[in-house]
């Protein structure tokens, strides 16, 4: 199995809409005019969800009607969540054939299909035109992609001259054995982890150039710290919550990414540049 395989395959379920579709029924939400944010519980798979996106986007300047690339998009979440903040029309591009079709459905739930457009194929090779996008991020999806040169590359070629690229992702901060599974890889085989060093690296041969670099251990151990509360509390999971996403393995999965996190080997790196 290559390895945009073996990711797809660690992402895709084949059963993820009936989940969600069974959630928003268990909370008596409308499956049409659908709130975005009713999603978000399940749609933002990155540490810190929809408040993690709030904290990123309080740091960049979109202007309505912009034209935005969300890279691995996952289900779309933060694409209907970044469109219905800004006015901006996202379109996200995603290697899981599932999230993608899943992803649709949902932004045709929420009416946002003149504004969210979300299509199937891999960020190495996107099949947009050189300098198409106002703005660009990239939410918890380099731990996947090992070639981050021509991941950096490929972004800098479809963003216009003096764009910014966000990226939120986990980043390897010191040497040591990390445990697994964690939700981007059920064993070390398709998880691609990289220092914030080899980011700026690729990022610099690209021609970007670094804006603001921030740490988020703090934020993601809080975050952590709040969902087990809100399980307990709750006697389990939300009825819209990522274990749909991730699957049985969900809790070893969070439980290990806030091990790794706490042994200082992994950290929730949010990184803004700025193309040339
Ligand atoms: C942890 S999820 C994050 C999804 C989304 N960014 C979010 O925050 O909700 C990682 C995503 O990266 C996608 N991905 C991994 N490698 C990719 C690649 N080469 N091209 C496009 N998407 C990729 C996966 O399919 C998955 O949807």
């Amino acid at each position: 199995m290559c390895a945009t395989d073996a990711v797809a395959t660690h992402y895709g379920s084949g059963t993820l809409l009936d989940r969600i579709a069974a959630g928003v029924e268990r909370l008596g939400l409308p499956r049409h005019g659908l709130d975005p944010s009713a999603l978000s519980g399940v749609g933002e798979f990155h540490i810190g969800g929809a408040a993690a996106t709030e904290r990123l986007f309080d740091q960049l300047d979109v202007p309505s009607g912009a034209r935005v690339l969300d890279v691995g998009c996952g289900i779309g979440g933060t694409a209907r969540h970044v469109a219905a903040r800004t006015g901006a029309r996202v379109t996200g591009i995603d290697l899981t054939g599932e999230f993608v079709a899943t992803g649709k459905v949902l932004t045709d739930w929420c009416g946002m299909a003149d504004r969210v457009t979300l299509i199937e194929g891999s960020a190495l090779s996107m099949p947009f035109g050189t300098g198409d996008f106002d703005l660009a991020y990239m939410l918890h999806v380099g731990m996947n992609i090992a070639d981050k040169t021509r991941l950096m590359a490929e972004v800098a070629r479809v963003l216009k001259p003096g764009a910014v690229f966000a990226i939120y992702d986990v980043m390897r901060v010191a040497p040591g054995e990390i445990a697994y599974p964690v939700p981007w890889a059920a064993q070390p085989g398709i998880s691609a982890l990289a220092s914030p060093h080899a980011y700026l690296d690729a990022l610099t041969a690209a021609g970007f150039a670094l804006v603001a670099q921030t740490d988020r251990t703090e934020f993601a151990l809080d975050f952590f710290a709040t969902l087990a509360a809100r399980a307990a509390a709750a006697d389990g999971p939300p009825p819209l919550g990522l274990h749909l996403v991730m699957g049985p393995s969900a809790p070893d999965m969070v439980a290990n990414m806030a091990r790794n996190i706490r042994a200082g080997l992994i950290a929730p790196v949010e990184m803004i540049v700025r193309r040339r």
